[in-house]
């Protein structure tokens, strides 16, 4: 069966820092879409980076008394590791700086002057250097200050390249009416309209006040303005003016268009109003559809660390885990919306659900089979009525999975998992096999009793494994199954009943040893 193409991608992240939780967040969340995506039988195409051009960029090495090459190549590999601890499966990862970027960036905005979506213009107006983004004296809060972060902006004026933004409302606004799911959640939708009704201003795409940047083709004294370079990254990364010429080319070229480009609300008006006029302008394929989650925010505010309220993504890890790490952003915080984060609440639902419901559950019964059953899954008998609610919940958890995945309700996939996990738990209580197993003429029951309650177990790990691997590995290693991440057909792998009898179980160390508040 041909496996349709599924083209996800992060925002590149600056690097003018290391990775933190916010970016974190996102990548989680992408890699978890993209792990289910794969397991549903998608040909996934999961792509993250790095956006390391731009006068912040350049300012952090200068701070570091780095060259910005240096700099950039210093801080990459941090990103890398990062995300290779997190267990984030993205399957390219690109760097603004790497010359399959810069030569399609260039073949990009070449197209853009050739068909008269540029001119020559005079900037002035004001700046805010830590999210690059130009401001109207209008749009600025307090007058001076961000409306987005709140931090001071600068004036600049400037002799720039500017595309033709304010042609493209009528199509942009089209192009919202006819694809409703383009934009969302809805709120961001909403807001992206309205601003885009309010008007927009052509935009200023070149810089000329510093040299880290993209020269221009046609006017190398210009360098791209960073959103503009960096946007185009969705793109050159999967083969566009792989050949120099605007266009795509090379096998990952038919995974464009994008299904979705996740991004945090703050950016979600790059990614609605000028990307798709750019594409536009280039003729290329708009992406279907653009997600912005929430802020992650630590006693109210936005969690950040120039705020100096922000615990590193290593820290947690260390003390929680990895998956447990990937289980709490995703479990606590609704994506779409703000939510508040604490280690509080991290250690009461690593305690509550991941050692109580999930870690004990599997110790226990893996410990019952070992010593009823000596160890081998036994044989199950048609399900009884005492045994249908955990059946029918089994049964319909892939279904109920995916329908929470595709509208990016990890929350609630999690929850369906967790129904299931909890049914088992009260399962074995009500069924009782230490009873079951003092006499003789109940065996078949109790062989039965623990055939179910394993093969739930199989089914709640399969589809927790996008946001538990390795968990969700070992689960079934000690089933004496394969790896669950390498399913390609879900339904089937989730199938009641796929669980062999006669296979060995082993009982393993504490999944998620409970974590004490005074271990700080
Ligand atoms: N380089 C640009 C993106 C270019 S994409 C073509 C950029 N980089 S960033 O590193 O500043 O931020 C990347 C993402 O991290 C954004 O989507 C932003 O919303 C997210 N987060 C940064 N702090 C955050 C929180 N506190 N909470 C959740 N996500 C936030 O913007």
């Amino acid at each position: 069966m041909e496996r349709p193409p599924f083209y996800l991608t992060t925002p590149i992240y600056y690097v003018n820092s290391v990775p933190h939780l916010g970016t974190a967040y996102t990548t989680i969340a992408a890699d978890a879409l993209c792990r289910w995506r794969r397991m549903t039988g998608y040909d996934v195409h999961f792509l993250t980076g790095l956006d390391e051009h731009g006068q912040k960029v350049a300012q952090a090495a200068e701070q570091n008394g780095m060259d910005p090459q240096a700099w950039v190549d210093a801080i990459a590999p941090k990103f890398i590791e990062a995300w290779k601890m997190l267990d984030i499966s993205n399957d390219d990862f690109i760097r603004t700086t790497e010359p399959r970027h810069e030569r399609g960036a260039q073949a990009f905005i070449q197209a853009l002057k050739d068909s008269g979506d540029l001119y020559q213009g005079h900037y002035e107006g004001w700046y805010c250097l830590p999210d690059e983004t130009f401001y109207t004296a209008d749009q600025l809060a307090e007058g001076k200050c961000c409306p987005q972060c709140g931090r001071e902006v600068q004036f600049i004026q400037e002799d720039n390249w500017f595309f033709r933004l304010s042609a493209y409302e009528t199509r942009l606004l089209d192009h919202y009416d006819a694809h409703p799911e383009f934009i969302q959640p809805e709120t961001r939708r909403n807001e992206v309209i309205s601003f885009v009704a309010g008007g927009l201003k052509d935009l200023s795409v070149s810089r000329t006040t510093f040299t880290w940047g993209i020269p221009l083709p046609f006017d190398p004294e210009h360098v791209m303005y960073v959103w503009f370079d960096a946007l185009i990254n969705y793109i050159t990364a999967i083969g566009y003016g792989a050949d120099g010429t605007p266009s795509f080319s090379g096998p990952l070229a038919h995974y464009w268009p994008a299904q979705y480009h996740f991004v945090g609300k703050d950016i979600i008006r790059f990614h609605c109003t000028i990307w798709p006029a750019m594409l536009m302008a280039a003729g290329v394929a708009l992406p279907e559809r653009v997600f912005a989650h929430g802020f992650l925010l630590t006693k109210g505010e936005k969690m950040s660390k120039s705020k100096g309220n922000a615990v590193t993504p290593a820290s947690l890890v260390e003390r929680f885990g990895v998956d447990a790490y990937r289980y709490y952003f995703l479990r606590d915080v609704p994506f779409g919306v703000d939510g508040s984060i604490s280690v509080e609440s991290m250690v009461q639902h690593y305690n509550a659900d991941l050692a109580n419901d999930w870690g004990n559950l599997v110790s226990r019964l893996f410990n019952m089979t070992e010593k009823y059953c000596d160890g081998i899954v036994p044989q199950g008998a048609e399900p009884t009525p005492d045994d249908e609610d955990l059946v029918r919940i089994a049964r319909e958890l892939p279904e109920a999975t995916e329908a929470r995945m595709a509208a990016l309700d990890y929350q609630g996939a999690l929850e369906s998992a967790w129904e299931l996990i909890k049914r088992t738990n009260r399962y074995i209580e009500d069924s009782a096999p230490w009873n079951l197993a003092k006499v003789e003429e109940t065996r078949p029951r109790l062989d039965a009793v623990l055939y179910n309650a394993l093969e739930a177990v199989r089914i709640a790990a399969l589809v927790t494994a996008p946001v538990l691997p390795n968990t969700s590995r070992e689960v079934w290693k000690r089933l004496g199954l394969s790896d669950p991440n390498e399913v390609t057909d879900v339904y089937a792998a989730g199938a009641w009943g796929g669980l062999p009898v006669g296979s060995r179980v082993e009982k393993g160390e504490s999944l998620f040893p409970r974590i004490y508040e005074d271990a700080e």
